[in-house]
């Protein structure tokens, strides 16, 4: 029998070891031909190692290009800088994919929703360089380089190119911000005009953009979006097809996969047992696809649509978790995909 794929399992704060349990349980009964390393980050880190993201973390993901990760807490307004932005940028994670769909059984306003944002993971306002200038004063730079606009761009065109995608949209403030977002918008028309003319494109000042997104969301398709609008729409495009329990994500970069949802840790409902398992699910069928890809393994394939249809079954036969509407827990709904397998 051919080896399984081995990848690192960062089971993350909150939530997240809750959500990562019942993932791991669903692709074991999917034949998932995965092979888990488990590795820290985060406060449970923290408290193990005295680091928020142990070296050990960053060599096993270098050393197995694959992970899947569980949200990490990050303190507001004090302490430490992002484990989830660290991790990203340590690893050069420079691209962050999140597909918005419509669900059957988990009716929202909108029947078809079909987007898919893609995020510049590295800079912007993330670059945490922030500094006191004067007792009454603090600063945040905003950070765009030509390089990381253009890798981006060439990113979201060749996703769009090879998944068939018929247009891209960029956001920015580039009326306001005329410097940042302006290569930002500007690499991305170069990319188009030179290199994917057959592939549709526009931008939008995003203000409007979002307005448009909640007006009526099918007339988008792939949205580019340098880091923290990509953050910010992420959220509001989860809240159009049912919430932060359905929309997984990646984070690619040219050597390594990062596979989580688009949600944090949820302390408001850590160990509850309540919590929606299935965005991480969805992760986990992203990161098989890429695995079949990359590697070629039918294993892959065929697990990921397994678990497709099986929680798509679910969810049309009612078994959903209370952030949808349903009854079940964390582990019900896990033991609901299943039993349907
Ligand atoms: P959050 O996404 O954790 O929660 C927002 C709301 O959505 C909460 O009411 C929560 O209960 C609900 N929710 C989220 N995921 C859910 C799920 N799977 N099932 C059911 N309900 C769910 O965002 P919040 O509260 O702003 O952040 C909490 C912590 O998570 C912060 O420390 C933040 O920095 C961190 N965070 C980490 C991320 C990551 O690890 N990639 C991403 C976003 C936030």
């Amino acid at each position: 029998m051919a080896a399984k794929h081995r990848a690192v399992l960062i089971p993350g704060d909150g939530i997240g070891p809750e959500v990562t349990r019942a993932v791991v349980r669903i692709l074991e009964a999917a034949a998932a031909p995965i092979e888990w390393t488990e590795h820290l980050a985060g406060i449970a880190a923290l408290e193990a190692t005295g680091e928020v993201l142990p070296q050990a973390t960053l060599d096993a993901v270098e050393r197995r290009g694959l992970a899947l990760k569980g949200p990490c807490t990050t303190p507001v307004g004090k302490g430490f800088s992002s484990v989830n932005v660290q991790l990203r940028k340590r690893l050069n994670l420079y691209a962050a994919v999140r597909p918005v769909r419509s669900l059957e059984g988990v009716p929202t306003r909108y029947e078809n929703v079909d987007l898919v944002i893609i995020r510049e993971n590295t800079e912007g306002l993330y670059s945490g360089a922030e500094t006191r200038i004067t007792d009454d004063v603090v600063i945040s730079m905003k950070v765009a380089t030509e390089s990381a606009c253009k890798r981006i761009a060439h990113w979201a065109f060749r996703y769009a190119t090879q998944r068939h995608r018929r247009k891209v949209t960029v956001f920015h403030k580039a009326n306001i911000m005329k410097m940042s977002d302006g290569i930002f918008m500007q690499a991305a028309e170069r990319v188009h005009e030179r290199e994917y003319p057959n592939i549709e494109y526009q931008d939008a000042i995003i203000d409007a953009g979002c307005m448009k997104l909640v007006q009526d969301p099918t007339q988008f398709d792939v949205l580019l979006l340098e880091n923290l609008y990509g953050d910010v729409v992420s959220d509001l495009t989860a809240g159009l097809v049912g919430g932060l329990g359905v929309v997984p994500g990646a984070n690619f970069g040219d050597e390594y996969a990062v596979f989580e949802a688009v949600h944090g840790s949820a302390p408001d409902i850590a160990g509850k047992g309540v919590a929606n398992p299935l965005a991480l699910l969805m992760s986990s069928v992203m990161m098989l696809n890429h695995i079949a890809q990359e590697r070629n393994d039918e294993r892959a394939t065929a697990s990921s649509e397994r678990i497709k249809t099986a929680y798509n079954a679910a969810l049309s036969a009612g078994e959903k978790t209370r952030d949808l509407g349903g009854e079940l827990g964390t582990d019900q709904f896990a033991d609901a995909v299943i039993a349907r397998l």
